[in-house]
């Protein structure tokens, strides 16, 4: 008989310390851990968060009860830690709840307990032009579970990585991405050809310079994953620049506060058109998070509408785009290469900016291939390979 309690959830939860003692007080329960830790928890989040197959549907482990459907003053008739090491409580109402400590330590919120939590969140690790390009082998990555989740935690937290090996047969792109995820179509195609083509609907298909910029700032949601894989490179130019955005960013705030603020806050359109499809999106060119973290940085000159806000605004967000841009030009920031066939890039196109000198098609064919795949995959990838 399995005696550990369920909870709502499919990965595990270690038993880092044990239960010792319950207190109950007016509006909630206090738990004392071995290690001394002290965590109350309110009754309504303990009846929230109850467990059992009535509460949770042991098929989804998604939650079935809704704690409006309680009475908001239920309070436990009894409390206590049963032989399992699990919290045990009846509540007034006649029902049952039972806790796994590995899993109400996990999401204990005393204030030790959440500044752990935070502590142990994902960090970005910011770079500059010193960065030791962390580079992949596809067959590894292709075979091997660990060496695909060490490919993902890179794009994770540095958000730059180069693939070797991949075969140039053109299309076999699509089974690098898919080891992460199905791919995000876009108006490009599911894989689109970079190559200078006559009839271009995108700077990026001439031989032009393309300055440093993310893909589809001109969409709500900016693609999460950008793939670039070289199948043919033989023309003179066209090598590939990178900066850390949220590097530059941070910089900004540092150096100009007044630019990083107008470039939080104030909305710049992005557009992307041609015959058949019209994708426009105003926003700022940095968002930060609630904690005031950068999150993401929108970004493509050729693509930028024109600037629209008030006469007062203007001159600070000209001054704040040219301390951006120049900045992207600056050499501590920029990391240059030149892709052969058979390698590929992989960043986060939210954060790592890209760039490719012009090229001269008439001293050779060009041609790489790319897609991309959003965030939400890749986090999921990673948490469902760490279980
Ligand atoms: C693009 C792009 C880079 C390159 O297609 O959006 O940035 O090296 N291409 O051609
Ligand atoms: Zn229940
Ligand atoms: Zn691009």
């Amino acid at each position: 008989m399995n005696t550990a309690a369920a909870f709502a959830d499919f990965r595990s939860y270690p038993l880092i310390s044990a239960l010792t003692a319950v207190q109950a007080l007016a509006d909630r329960v206090q738990v004392q851990w071995a290690d001394g830790r002290l965590s109350p928890f309110h009754h309504q989040w303990l009846r929230d968060n109850c467990p059992c197959p009535v509460c949770v549907y042991s098929v989804t482990r998604e939650q079935v009860l809704e704690i409006v459907d309680v009475a908001e003053d239920l309070k436990p008739s009894a409390s206590r830690i049963d032989a399992d090491g699990c919290l045990c409580i009846d509540w007034q109402d006649g029902h049952s709840s039972r806790f796994d400590p590995g899993w109400l330590r996990a999401h204990a919120y005393d204030d030790e307990s959440r500044a752990e939590r935070r502590a142990s969140k994902p960090k970005s690790q910011l770079w500059n032009s010193n960065l030791k390009l962390p580079v992949f082998e596809y067959q590894a990555v292709m075979d091997d579970p660990k060496a695909l989740l060490q490919w993902l935690l890179a794009l994770r937290d540095i958000g730059l990585t180069q693939v070797r090996g991949v075969p140039t047969e053109p299309g076999s792109l699509t089974q690098i991405a898919k080891r992460i995820s199905f791919i995000r179509e876009s108006n490009f195609g599911v894989l689109f050809n970079v190559q200078s083509k006559a009839d271009a609907d995108s700077n990026a298909y001439t031989a032009f310079n393309l300055p440093l910029h993310s893909d589809l700032p001109t969409r709500e949601l900016q693609p999460g994953l950008q793939f670039l894989h070289c199948l043919v490179n033989e023309a003179d130019g066209g090598e590939s620049i990178f900066v850390d955005g949220f590097a530059i960013a941070e910089a900004l705030r540092q150096e100009d506060p007044e630019a990083f603020h107008s470039l939080c806050d104030i909305p710049v359109e992005f557009r992307n058109k041609d015959r058949h499809s019209d994708y426009r999106c105003l926003a700022p060119i940095i968002a930060l998070d609630a904690l005031g973290q950068v999150t993401e940085i929108r970004m493509a000159n050729f693509l930028r509408g024109p600037f629209d806000a008030s006469a007062e605004q203007m001159p600070k967000l000209y001054h704040a785009y040219r301390r951006f841009i120049a900045m992207t030009r600056e050499a501590r920031f920029r990391l240059m290469t030149r892709l052969n066939p058979g390698e590929m890039w992989c960043f986060d196109n939210r954060r790592t900016l890209h760039a490719r000198n012009a090229f001269d098609p008439a001293t050779g064919a060009r041609h790489f291939q790319g897609c991309y795949i959003d965030r939400d995959e890749l986090l999921s990838r990673i948490l469902v390979l760490q279980r």
